[in-house]
């Protein structure tokens, strides 16, 4: 296990194996890593571990990768499937948790709640201000949602609650629930950043997503809107953010994860007032991050007793070698 997590899932764990878990607060060392795979027959690990090709070549045990999260772009499935070896996540258990922080970005962003937490620790709370730190609503105000899986749908759901128009793109068109939850479908990415005061984004990360929103997205988006990014920050190019905030062209961002993680405290982004930043903790509710441990725990459980991990993104890798 590359991580201290909830005894719960070690305990899982040891029912079926003899466990070692990497001590530190930080990722262990790739070398490190690796080092420790090359004995292991499970891999419990985190989206901060890379599990690349040159991982798995030098793990001849190896049966399993268990990722402790949903997305799993830090892992070669392809690599694993090739050498039979099985990767599971944790679908379904972080959707409300990781779509309440979406929104939660934007309402702290649209009503200028870390500005005022400041405002106030620094003593720069005078008086009740009629113009003091004045807002946008979120009501009627149009939302753009890329990417309509389950996170995206719950976020959709909440903002109809909000009173907000909320349009969406997908790979796939979804009518059944356009009609639900009375949302309206953009034919295409830039038809969406066209009319969206909010652009969340819903996607995976994967070859076709990576730099999804750069310089040509930035340039259609409506002057004064906000970007919402609680995926993966590899989806934007944030180069090309910077200078679309710099410059003015967008009204700001509010991100839970950045390329790279972790950010550095002297990034460009940190100076804008305009920008909104957590360290990836949109899935960090007690009650999920334990359900999460957990899973990912049985998926390891699973393959070392013979069986296919209940949740697997690669159910080709027909386990074991
Ligand atoms: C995931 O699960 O992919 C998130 O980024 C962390 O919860």
């Amino acid at each position: 296990m590359s991580r201290p997590v909830f005894q719960e899932a070690v305990d899982l764990i040891a029912t079926v194996a003899e466990v070692t878990v990497w001590p530190e607060e930080t990722p262990p060392p790739y070398d490190r890593l690796r080092a420790e795979a090359r004995e292991a027959d499970g891999l419990f690990c985190l989206l901060t571990d890379r599990i690349d090709e040159s991982l798995l070549d030098d793990a001849p045990r190896l049966r399993v990768v268990s990722n402790m999260a949903v997305g799993y772009d830090n892992v070669d499935v392809n690599a694993a499937s090739r050498r039979g070896i099985y990767v599971g996540n944790t679908p379904g258990v972080l959707t409300e948790t990781t779509a309440e922080f979406a929104f939660a970005l934007m309402l702290a962003f649209a009503r200028r709640i870390p500005q005022g937490d400041r405002m106030v620790r620094e003593g720069r709370w005078k008086t009740w201000g009629p113009m003091t730190l004045l807002g946008s609503d979120l009501r009627h105000a149009t939302l753009g949602i890329v990417g309509l899986g389950r996170i995206g749908q719950i976020v959709a759901a909440m903002a109809r609650g909000f009173e907000m128009r909320v349009v969406y793109c997908s790979r796939t068109r979804k009518p059944e629930i356009e009609t639900r939850l009375g949302i309206e479908y953009a034919p295409t990415l830039e038809a969406l950043l066209a009319q969206a005061d909010y652009v969340s984004l819903h996607v995976p990360l994967n070859p076709e997503t990576r730099r999804l929103i750069g310089e040509a997205q930035f340039g259609v988006m409506r002057p004064n809107a906000v970007l919402i990014n609680t995926a993966r920050g590899e989806v934007v190019d944030q180069q090309a953010l910077v200078a679309a905030l710099e410059s003015g062209r967008l009204g700001g961002a509010a991100l839970d994860v950045a390329d790279p993680e972790p950010m550095a405290p002297n990034d460009p982004l940190l100076k804008l007032d305009n920008v909104l930043v957590t360290p990836h903790i949109a899935s960090a509710s007690r009650a999920t991050r334990l359900k999460m441990a957990t899973m990912a725990a049985q998926n390891v459980v699973d393959v070392l007793e013979g069986r296919r991990p209940t949740h697997c993104v690669n159910p080709e890798a027909g386990g074991g070698r």
